[in-house]
């Protein structure tokens, strides 16, 4: 097990992070709670992760935003939380049965007139969107299939502009992504995606390590040139 100082376990530290940093909201709450009755995986990022999105996107001054994977609008809650009155998320979600919780809490969060549930495959909605000349973004969130990211990416880069903030979850995978010849393809992607944001000429990008339950996955925290 990962443990902290004196054996105690390192989801207790950011569960003490949490505690200090995070105040309650009623509606990010119900969410976790509705997903957990509703048998929704339980694969949002974290309370502590949802504030640094929400700090990140203040700090970006972000007004229209794109998530890709909605799940049950957690994250997207977060991100909305950080918007300006008037500001926009587009948020996508392959599951329709997802998108229309997902349209709930959100309406719950009182962000239905800022965030558009847009259900389909992002593979297939990122390219149509840039057809039609939507973009650039603000801040792009990536958080859908992991054996997509790169590709998530190149069609992300086509929806920026410099100074687009792109954030990217589960980059660490509790060092899975720091195999030489990992077992899981969604393992490899992600390696590849991260050797692409750190190598990529357009970008400049860190990785950063956070907890997350019983592991250390980590958020990408990457900036257009
Ligand atoms: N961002 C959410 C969690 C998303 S989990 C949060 O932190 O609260 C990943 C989601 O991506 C799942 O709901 C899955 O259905 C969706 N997904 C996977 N592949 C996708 C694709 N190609 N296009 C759109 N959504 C996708
Ligand atoms: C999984 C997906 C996620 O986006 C996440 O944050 C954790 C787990 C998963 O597919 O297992
Ligand atoms: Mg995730």
């Amino acid at each position: 097990m990962t443990e902290l100082n004196r054996g105690r376990p390192l989801s207790e530290l950011d569960a003490f992070i949490e505690k200090q940093f995070v105040k309650k909201d009623d509606a990010l709450a119900r969410t976790v709670q509705n997903a957990r009755t509703e048998g929704f995986p339980e694969i949002n990022v974290s309370p502590t992760e949802g504030k640094l999105l929400y700090l990140l996107a203040k700090m970006s001054g972000a007004k229209n935003m794109l998530e890709i994977g909605t799940l049950g609008g957690y994250s997207s809650i977060w991100l909305g939380r950080a918007l300006p009155a008037d500001g926009k998320l587009v948020t996508l979600e392959i599951d329709n049965d997802a998108a229309e919780f997902a349209r709930a809490n959100i309406s719950n969060a009182g962000l239905a007139d800022n965030i558009d549930v847009h259900v389909g495959n992002a593979l297939d909605i990122l390219p149509d969107m840039e057809k039609r000349g939507e973009g650039p973004f603000d801040l792009i969130f990536i958080d859908a299939e992991k054996e997509d990211y790169p590709e998530y990416l190149d069609l992300s880069l086509k929806l920026s502009r410099p100074g687009t903030l792109i954030l990217s979850d589960n980059v660490i995978r509790n060092g899975s992504v720091t195999e030489e010849y990992p077992v899981k393809e969604g393992h490899r992607k992600l390696a590849e995606f991260n050797r692409r944001i750190a190598d990529d000429p357009r970008l400049e990008s860190l990785i950063v390590p956070l907890i997350n339950r019983e592991i250390i996955d980590g958020i990408g925290i990457t900036i257009v040139k």
